[in-house]
């Protein structure tokens, strides 16, 4: 199984950015745990981050035979981004969207997601956790 980890807008700065809400581990860290327990699993990790939106989605586009599964924190492009809905249908992806935080918790813009419909699971508030819960599910 091969599975795209893939990470929007400000995750870059995981670890330092609001580590009250989003905690303390780094997204090197949080990459290096998905691959660990991938390899214990059996499966393929490829990871990729990005701050642009048209990046996001040109990296779905090149994996849509390669992936047999996403892991998708989207960032704040979760709240508006139909450009992401649409390439993650156009490229019949089975994706995990996957939030550090609770967002339906959250202020209400943060609540909606425009992509949970194209999903096909998604994981809430458990931080770094989630990500090992959401490829588990993907390779279950
Ligand atoms: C987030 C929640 C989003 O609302 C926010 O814009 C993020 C992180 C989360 O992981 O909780 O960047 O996706």
């Amino acid at each position: 199984m091969n599975i795209l980890l893939l990470n929007g807008p400000n995750l870059n700065l995981l670890g330092e950015r609001e580590p009250e809400i989003y905690g303390k581990t780094t997204l090197a860290e949080l990459e290096a745990l998905v691959y660990q327990r991938a390899r214990e699993l059996g499966a393929e990790v490829r990871a990729f981050q990005s701050n642009h939106e048209g990046e996001l989605i040109d990296e779905l586009h090149q994996s849509r035979r390669w992936a047999n599964g996403v892991i998708f924190n989207p960032g704040a492009f979760t709240h508006s981004s139909y450009a992401l809905r649409d390439a993650i249908v156009a490229c019949k992806l089975r994706v995990v969207e996957v939030h550090l935080s609770d967002i339906t918790q959250r202020e209400p813009w943060r609540r909606v997601s425009v992509l949970e419909e194209v999903c096909a699971h998604r994981v809430l508030g458990k931080g770094v956790a989630g990500y090992l819960e959401a490829l588990e599910w993907l390779l279950k």
